[in-house]
């Protein structure tokens, strides 16, 4: 039966970084996944995670099953930082929870609660939006729609054609939007952008869907979460889909967590049993080990600042590099056409080449970047820039 499947090509997204690991060249440069990495091109672990895992292994007596939601002090402390200390829908009981695989757990679990709410509930991503959005949320069944987002010849928002496109949906549509850190554009709404999103949501009564998966790396904690805060007071109903791969290193930990604000206490407790039911459909039980060091952090204040700190220097070198690269191809090209890179936000950011382009790229400097010329900021560091910017610069 077996031989009945046909081989398939690698992940648009995660091929690159095999492709990059093969390639003998010693000025190859990765700008492929998102992943972060510091001034020497290694993806640290956080001394907050460190000192966690020292406290866990030191007092853990067990590898018994976690509770089908979750670790309660994950739980807690995520929906914390992401509400805000003081959040109606935490005094109100109103959040339902489910800690997931990643972020992309939390994003399959969700999906399975929109589906057995509604059947046929259309899902409204943006274009373009994260490479495995469509395949993955499509998969669970959503009926996957597209609103206008990023002009890529502008390199800015189209935000009037997102706000028609939203004018068009009502109640029981979903429309997903990015928390911070846009992946792939690195755009991200204005709070005043964010307000006419919230002013339509109430207006139209559709629900907004966030993927939050990179909090903190934009403009702060609390300013990144300005967008979920502002529609959770406003919207009756709300989905979050939260990731602690990137604002806490624990990539391969996968620590996600799935989130529904309910327009009461009674609902938000239904649709946490669902979600812990999906879960137990796809997977039984959640993996522990990464809920426990977010968990761990989060219940303490001093691992708590200190793991601030870590986020702020990760977002700070960001912005840094965002800035150096758009000096660099200023420099190279001779034009300002890559000052935008400097104002977007997160890991990612095009440069607006051809497939061809950035196959280039590829083959005759080892340049990695996805097909789409999605580039991880990332990526560049103060000893590459200048081969990254030259190398762009030669397939101009
Ligand atoms: C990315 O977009 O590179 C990351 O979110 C990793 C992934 O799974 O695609």
């Amino acid at each position: 039966m077996l031989e009945k499947l046909s081989p398939l090509p690698p992940d648009p997204i995660l091929g690159t970084t095999v492709a990059c690991r093969n390639d003998p060249n010693p000025d190859k440069v990765d700008l492929g996944v998102g992943v972060y990495k510091d001034a020497g091109g290694n993806t640290p672990v956080f001394e907050a995670v460190v000192e966690a895992e020292a406290r866990i292994l030191a007092a853990q007596t067990t590898k018994a099953y976690v509770s089908p939601p979750g670790d309660s002090r994950f739980i807690e402390g995520v929906t914390r930082i992401l509400f805000g200390e003081d959040h109606p829908v935490l005094a109100d009981g109103r959040v339902g929870a489910v800690q997931a695989p990643g972020g992309s757990g939390a994003l399959r679990v969700l999906a399975g609660v929109l589906l057995r709410a509604q059947a046929d509930t259309e899902l409204w991503v943006s274009t373009p939006t994260w490479g495995n959005h469509i395949p993955l949320l499509g998969a669970a069944g959503l009926d996957m729609q597209q609103y206008p987002y990023y002009d890529r010849g502008a390199h800015a928002l189209s935000f009037d054609a997102m706000v028609e496109a939203l004018k068009q949906r009502g109640p029981g549509e979903v429309v997903l939007l990015h928390g911070c850190c846009h992946n792939p554009s690195g755009a991200d709404l204005t709070r005043e952008q964010w307000d006419v999103v919230g002013d339509l949501a109430e207006e139209r009564g559709f629900t907004p869907f966030i993927d939050f998966a990179y909090h903190g790396l934009g403009e702060g904690l609390d300013d990144d979460a300005y967008g979920v805060r502002m529609l959770a007071r406003r919207v009756p109903e709300l989905i979050v889909a939260y990731s602690a791969s990137k604002n806490f290193g624990l990539y391969r930990e996968r620590t996600g967590l799935a989130i529904t604000v309910d327009a009461t206490a009674e609902q938000a407790a239904t649709a946490t049993s669902q979600m812990a039911n999906i879960a137990r459909e796809l997977y039984s039980m959640p993996p522990a080990h990464g809920a426990s060091i977010v968990g761990e952090i989060l219940a303490d204040v001093e691992l708590t600042a200190s793991w601030t700190g870590e986020v702020t220097a990760m977002r700070d070198r960001l912005n840094g590099l965002r800035a150096l690269l758009s000096r660099s191809l200023a420099e190279t090209t001779g034009t300002d056409e890559f000052d935008y890179i400097a104002g977007e936000r997160g890991l990612f950011s095009f440069l607006g080449l051809s497939p061809e382009q950035v196959q280039r790229l590829q083959s005759e400097r080892s340049v990695y970047l996805i097909p789409s010329s999605r580039i991880n900021v990332a990526g560049i560091t103060e000893a590459n820039v200048g081969y990254v910017a030259e190398s762009i610069a030669s397939v101009l």
